[in-house]
């Protein structure tokens, strides 16, 4: 654990704390709840008493259906008979499960930098050795890169689109080069699909999974938090080749014994109120990021905003000499607006930093915004 890092948002967050009335636009939460259909499940399931005890490991099977018809709806998923659903505690456990199912001590596992500090973490947890291959200026996947990185002792390549940190979504083309890439030199492909329905602009969410014979190496991974609101519930599920299930069984047995079931129970009614929940919300969100974009017009003469059409983050690289995380603690403390230094994501060079724009109104939005640039506008002025 002495090998792990810390993570950055407890700390980010302690600096709020300290300093009272400051605007986070660190965390990557959304702002709303989950629909009444889910609310509603969960008061129903109190009342009955054998909901009490423990369930199906890999999920109940209404949940395990609900979603195999989402994946076919709306993923080109064929999660039968190739692969199997498991529903899991949120998708940082399905990363978890999937690492515990197919790596020893050792073995190498390909992150793209940015990465998600929580699989980095997982990655060394494991006795693993993170290999990070970096995108190119927009954040976008570098094949020929990820193809270089891999050696006999790789295990999977992991990719996340919509990206959290960045914001990117990468094309079909593009993630179909990796999945095949995985098959051709017999690694898989883990592909994170968290924010699966955070698009903007006409950009277009594309599943690996789907490729006709990707089943045997891909692991597809997505989460109820962001969509339905629904992070406090943990519930996530992945899609696992069918010779891994026995393996992510033992995990998630010992683990777990199986996801709370009360919130399963949120869960089938979060699937039954379905996308059409999300859409008029990520709709209202796509204008806090319009918003977000205007205000960060006015300083291009030293931040660079590279294309961001997914999730709700922008990573913004500031022409600065300061260190991200003292770039952050001045922010705090004397502009009141909270950011995630690009250190976490594994960027070792430069002024960069994560604005997330999920977790907060329009109006709180737009102030925090105001502050953020004028901080910056102080702190780079000043150096
Ligand atoms: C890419 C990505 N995957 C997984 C997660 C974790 O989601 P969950 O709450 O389902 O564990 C996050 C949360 O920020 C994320 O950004």
């Amino acid at each position: 654990m002495q090998h792990v890092q810390s993570p950055v948002i407890p700390v980010v967050g302690e600096l709020i704390r300290r300093h009272p009335g400051t605007i986070s636009l660190g965390q990557g939460v959304v702002h709303f709840g989950p629909p009444p259909e889910a609310t509603a499940r969960a008061v129903a399931f109190l009342s009955d008493h054998p909901n009490h005890k423990y369930q199906a490991v890999d999920g109940i099977s209404e949940l395990r259906q609900a979603i195999e018809n989402k994946l076919r709806a709306e993923n080109g998923i064929e999660a039968r008979p190739a692969s199997h659903v498991v529903v899991t505690a949120g998708g940082n456990m399905a990363f978890i499960n999937a690492l515990a199912a197919i790596a020893d001590e050792g073995d190498e596992i390909v992150l793209q930098a940015p990465y998600y500090f929580n699989h980095e973490m997982a990655v060394v947890m494991f006795g693993c050795r993170p290999v990070i291959v970096p995108t190119d200026a927009d954040y976008q996947l570098r094949p020929d890169a990820i193809a270089a990185a891999i050696t006999p002792r790789t295990r999977a390549v992991v990719t996340i689109s919509p990206n959290n940190p960045s914001g990117a979504v990468y094309s079909e083309r593009a993630l179909r080069e990796v999945n095949d890439l995985c098959r051709r030199r017999n690694v898989f492909h883990i592909h994170d699909e968290a924010y699966e329905y955070f698009l903007y602009g006409g950009a277009r969410h594309f599943s690996p999974g789907s490729i006709p014979g990707s089943a045997e190496h891909t692991i597809s991974l997505f989460s109820l938090s962001k969509a339905y609101g629904f992070a406090a519930w943990r519930i996530g599920y992945m899609v696992l080749p069918d010779r891994l299930l026995a393996a992510v069984k033992k995990v998630q047995d010992t683990v777990l014994i199986c996801p709370a079931v009360v919130s399963q129970e949120a869960a089938c009614g979060a699937l039954a109120s379905g996308v059409e929940y999300c859409r008029p919300k990520i709709e209202a969100l796509g204008r806090v990021r319009q918003l977000v974009l205007d205000e960060l017009s006015e300083i291009t003469s030293f931040c660079r905003v590279p294309q961001a059409d997914g999730a709700f983050y922008f990573l913004v690289d500031v022409d600065s000499p300061l260190k991200p995380m003292s770039v952050v603690e001045r922010l705090v403390r004397d502009f009141g607006v909270a950011v995630i230094p690009g250190t976490t994501f594994g960027i070792e060079t430069g002024c960069t930093l994560r604005i997330a724009y999920g977790a907060l109104e329009a109006g709180t939005v737009a102030e925090g915004m105001g502050r953020l640039v004028r901080g910056l506008k102080a702190i780079v002025a000043s150096k």
